[in-house]
Parts: C-alpha cells; structure tokens; sequence
C-alpha cells in the first residue's frame, strides 16, 4: 500500500486497535513508516495482525501483535501493561477497532445494539482512559514530542450523516464526536491532544458488500464528488500527520476525509 516515509515519528511509541486489517492496518503501517514503533492490537484475526507487523518489518519498522477485546476493561488494560512493560511507555494512541451490525431499525435487537456500542463507543473511551492514564504518568519528552500524547479516535462521516439501517453504528460515531470533543477539552490543560478522522468510504472490507458489483460501486460514487473510493493509505497518512508535531495546535478536531461526502451531493443538481 502506498504510503510516505519520514522520521517526524522517530523514538515514539503507538498502540492502534483493531489494526488486523483496513484503516487499522493502514495507520499501523504509516506510523511506523514515519518511524513510531506500533503495538498491532487485533481482537480475532491473529493472521491478519501478524500480516501487519510483518509489512511494517519488512519495511525496516518496529511492531508486535497482541489480542485484546476492547470493550472488555480487563483486557484493555493488560494490553496497556504489557505495552508499557514491554516498551516503557506510549506517546500515538489511535481508538480504531470498529464493527457494524446492520439490521432495519424496526427489527434491530437489544444485542445488535448493544454489540456495536459495547465495540465502538464503550471500546474508545476504555482505550482513551488506559492511553491518557498512561501520558499522565509518564510526564513530559519534549524531545520526542510538543505533546504529552497524541489520542485519535477513528469516526466516520456518520457522525454527521444520518444512515438508516444503521442507526447503532450511526449512534456510536456520533457518540464518538462528544467523547473525543470533552476529551480534549478536559485533557487539553495536560497537554494531551485529542482529534478525530472521520473516513468516508475507505476500500476495506467493512463496506465490500457495497461496492463488489460494478452497478454497487457506481451507486456508491454517486455519494462522493471526487468520484473514487478512498485507500486507507489516504488514512494512515493523515493519522501520522495528526500524531506530529506538524499538527500540534490541533486538539478537540474531527477531520473528514471523504471526498466530499459530507458536501450533500444530491444537493449538486437539486433542491
Ligand atoms: C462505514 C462504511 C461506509 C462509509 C460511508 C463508514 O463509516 O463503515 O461501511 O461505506 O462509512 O457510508
């Protein structure tokens, strides 16, 4: 996958979830391409968490796997200690790990609701609470970076768009929105940066059933202005920028890349 290489993340120490495949993969793998050392969260495809730790040591990087659910607290916060004892310390915590559970809203169940809340919602703020525990113990290195450490919470334009079918997946990122904004603003005095990314549609498999047919894909297209479905090397990218010290004055941020998806392209020709 296409990715730049700098070293703007050099000697610094990042933990993604749910990076066993998609935009997880593609942040592990850019950070590390930026020179972070990545612990490759994965919650049940170890042979897709391996694949990314060994694109990231091919390529010369520093990573390891390690499977935690994290909407579960326990396993959330052995997954820090290890990291923590293994390598000392992290500074680029990226909240990825994301599932949906579509079903009509007049048929969804108690358990496809509370499922894709327990993952998306109550999965980040654990992951949040454990990485900023972690940058306040640790205290300053302002030679590695500004920032005490660097939280990105992985939304989606449905923080804002409404998506019916969707309505718990939909309901999760926008919950993600008011986590990461009082995040931030409650973090901010620590010097702690709190952002999200919100991707439109990414080439992943989260959204292969809509977009595996040519008459899928064009329907898809008609969302996006720019006309193409985005790589989760565009992603990865942004991930390592916003972890730098590039980005430092951003806090309390989503940034949509979505080709324009958030833009209301039926109102291009209408309204
Ligand atoms: C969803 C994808 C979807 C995209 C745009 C993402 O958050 O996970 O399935 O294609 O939003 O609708």
């Amino acid at each position: 996958m296409p990715t730049n290489t700098s070293t703007r993340l050099n000697g610094q120490f990042a933990l993604v979830t749910g990076a066993s495949s998609g935009i997880g993969a593609a942040v592990a793998v850019a950070l590390a391409a930026h020179g972070a050392a990545v612990v490759v969260n994965y919650s049940h495809d170890e042979d897709g968490a391996n694949a990314t730790v060994k694109t990231i040591a091919d390529a010369g990087g520093q990573a390891y796997a390690t499977q935690a659910d994290v909407s579960q607290e326990a396993e959330v916060q052995k997954m820090f200690k290890q990291a923590i004892e293994r390598w000392g310390t992290l500074h680029i915590v990226v909240a990825n790990a994301g599932i949906q559970v579509d079903a009509p809203f007049l048929d969804m169940t108690l358990e496809q609701w509370q499922k894709v809340i327990d993952v998306n919602l109550t999965g980040q703020f654990l992951t949040l609470r454990e990485a900023a525990r972690e940058f306040v113990r640790r205290g300053p290195q302002p030679d590695l970076s500004r920032a005490l450490g660097k939280l990105i919470c992985m939304s989606s334009v449905h923080e804002v768009i409404p998506w019916a079918g969707h309505v718990n997946y939909a309901s999760s990122k926008g919950g993600i929105m008011q986590l990461m904004k009082s995040t931030a603003q409650e973090l901010a005095p620590h010097k702690i940066r709190v952002n999200s990314i919100a991707p439109g549609a990414i080439a992943t498999p989260i959204n292969l059933s809509a977009r595996d047919t040519p008459e899928e894909e064009k329907a898809l297209l008609t969302l996006i202005p720019y006309n193409r479905v985005g790589d989760p090397a565009d992603i990865g990218n942004l991930a390592a920028w916003l972890a730098s010290d590039e980005a430092d004055y951003i806090t309390g941020q989503t940034i949509f890349m979505d080709g324009g998806m958030t833009l209301y392209p039926g109102f291009a020709d209408n309204g």
